[in-house]
């Protein structure tokens, strides 16, 4: 069964979005594709427990645990945060995360910087002996290659790809995977440019920008007007949206449409890469602010 259905985005244009969130309950979107040929090494390095990082409404922290738990390992979830620490139940993440098995290890945004220090990680493998170490965000070269299986022969027919990013992995593999006339856009859910770099180093094509007019402020950062965005889309196309991610290239494409960034006629491809554990914690955090909750 294709994943792929059109929208309606109310500038009149036909696209279409491949539903990637729907390809596993907990495991979704881009996080199935990243983590299986991390899971098959692990395996294969017959290690039995893996280790990797993540802020307090990670999608790859929930995405690991449950991973782990199907796949026979131990996981180990090391949190930026220490004041985290005593507020587990109040976060629906690691709430979750919790049930699914995964143990946790708080630690300071400082010590956080330094997470990937052969002193740090040799005081992990103290504490919690060898382990299968996946990055933050999920991405290194195994997580390219199983990203490069989200495309399919079927999406030859689009003229742009369009795909969130955080760590650059994604969309990376999408780049690797796309056909010569195709041109991939990166929508950053962060500030900063060092993304141009992390995707150099993990594709040698070209056919790629990143749109950088659409984070919102920085990461996890949302107002008003992206909510309410984001409840519209549900409502006109019955595809709920992540307010870190997907909501904000969805409001950036819905935008570039209007302002006539893509040529008329163009076919648009959107990749949907889930995110939707994260709302609750993000409801959480709105309903402190005295925002729209996402619906
Ligand atoms: C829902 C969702 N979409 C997109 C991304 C960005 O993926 P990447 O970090 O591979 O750029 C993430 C983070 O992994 C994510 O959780």
């Amino acid at each position: 069964m294709s994943l792929t259905g059109s929208v309606f985005l109310d500038s009149g244009y036909q696209v279409c979005v491949k539903k990637t969130y729907l390809n596993h309950t907990f495991i979704s979107g881009n996080k199935l594709s990243k983590l299986k040929y991390n899971i098959l090494e692990a395996k294969n390095l017959k290690k039995t427990t893996l280790v990797t990082f993540g802020g307090a409404y990670s999608n790859h922290i929930a995405a690991v645990a449950v991973a782990g738990k199907e796949n026979g390992f131990k996981t180990i979830g090391v949190i930026r945060g220490e004041e985290l620490h005593s507020k587990i139940n109040e976060n629906p993440t690691l709430l979750f995360s919790q049930e699914s098995g995964m143990q946790f290890k708080f630690i300071t945004r400082e010590e956080y910087r330094n997470k990937t220090t052969d002193c740090f990680l040799e005081n992990l493998k103290k504490e919690f002996g060898d382990f299968y170490l996946i990055p933050e965000g999920g991405t290194n070269i195994l997580a390219v290659k199983g990203c490069e299986e989200i495309l399919e022969k079927e999406d030859e027919v689009y003229d742009y790809i369009c795909c969130p990013v955080g760590t650059g992995g994604t969309i990376s593999g999408i780049i690797n995977a796309s056909f010569a006339h195709q041109k991939i856009l990166g929508f950053p859910a962060l500030k900063g440019d060092f993304l141009q770099e992390e995707i150099s180093k993990f594709t040698t094509k070209t056919n790629w920008e990143l749109i950088t007019d659409y984070h919102f402020g920085g990461y996890a950062k949302v107002n008003a007007e992206l909510i309410d965005f984001i409840n519209q889309f549900k409502k006109q196309n019955n595809i709920p949206l992540d307010p870190v991610y997907t909501g904000k290239m969805l409001f950036g494409i819905r935008d570039l449409i209007s302002k006539g960034f893509f040529p008329k006629g163009s076919k648009i491809l959107i990749i949907h890469t889930g995110g939707l554990q994260g709302i609750p914690g993000m409801n959480t955090v709105l309903k402190k602010k005295n925002l729209p909750l996402i619906q």
